[in-house]
């Protein structure tokens, strides 16, 4: 597998994710993910202009840009992060002519974004944490001239974390996650560092929606957009089959590899083509 981000790179030694689950920041697992969703996409990577929504300090646009793409922009609502992001890329000396980090809401900035304006969208990790997927997905699609590379999770995350797991994992039949359905999961707003912009309160406490749509809801809403899919594959690094019921208690979160996410199929990435 190509090296993208190097064990010392700042990119890894400051990331405040590297041991939660279900995506650990490790030099491993991120090299792994950029390899399937950059590396092996080459092509809507390389000398592209690129977008990347929910950024966060801009790890993925600065893969990008050591893949040599032509100019990459990330977006996030927490300007700590954006913050964060550009000092990180002057640290590593990269042209100012390269790369732009701002903090924006997505539905903002891509209503005010000129149609075919990005050649790629990257929106990794962040479709979930919008009550409007469907919005989101349309929204990309005007904006990128040929692709968008889609990172999220699915409908069987409910059922192993969130505020509501343990009432909707026995709720859930294998059946249940073929049919096209969304799931609403509740989630502390307040991450370790970074705070999801919408919020509202809920029994008394302070909760953001996390929205999971199923694979089928997923190639549903593909058709209807007119977006032809690519489902990536995982299984240069998946260890094992698995389903979500493997992945439920802490035991069972504690001894699994970083890869059953997407052997499972609680999460999930497609490449999107909009050049029709
Ligand atoms: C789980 S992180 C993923 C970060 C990065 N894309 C990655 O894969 O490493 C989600 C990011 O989305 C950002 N975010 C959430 N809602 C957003 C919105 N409406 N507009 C822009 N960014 C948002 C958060 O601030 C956070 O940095």
């Amino acid at each position: 597998m190509n090296l993208y981000i190097p064990e010392n790179s700042p990119f890894l030694t400051t990331d405040t994710r590297k041991s939660r689950w279900a995506i650990p920041y490790t030099f491993e697992c991120l090299n792994a993910r950029i390899d399937i969703l950059l590396g092996k996409n080459e092509g809507v990577v390389r000398g592209k202009t690129i977008l990347d929504v929910g950024s966060h300090m801009g790890t993925f646009a600065y893969a990008a840009h050591r893949m040599g793409a032509g100019f990459v922009h990330g977006i996030d609502t927490e300007a700590n992060m954006i913050e964060k992001g550009l000092k990180l890329f002057k640290q590593e000396d990269v042209p100012l002519s390269g790369y732009r980090l701002e903090t924006a809401d997505v539905f903002e900035f891509l209503e005010s974004a000129a149609e075919n304006s990005f050649d790629t969208v990257f929106c990794f990790g962040m479709l979930y944490y919008t009550a409007e997927p469907y919005r989101l997905l349309k929204l990309m699609r005007r904006v990128a001239r040929e692709t968008v590379l889609l990172d999220t999770f699915t409908a069987g995350y409910a059922a192993v974390q969130g505020k509501d797991a343990a009432v909707v994992f026995p709720n859930i039949k294998d059946e249940t996650l073929e049919l096209p359905l969304m799931i609403v999961s509740l989630t502390q707003p307040e991450k370790k560092d970074y705070r999801i912009p919408e919020s509202f309160d809920y029994r008394g406490k302070d909760l953001s929606m996390i929205t999971l749509p199923t694979e089928a809801l997923f190639e549903i809403w593909f058709q209807s957009l007119d977006l032809p899919f690519t489902l990536l594959d995982w299984s240069d690094h998946t260890t094992r089959p698995c389903t979500f019921r493997d992945l439920a208690t802490p035991a069972q979160k504690k001894e699994s590899h970083w890869a059953d996410v997407y052997a499972s199929g609680i999460r999930v990435a497609y490449r999107l083509s909009t050049a029709n």
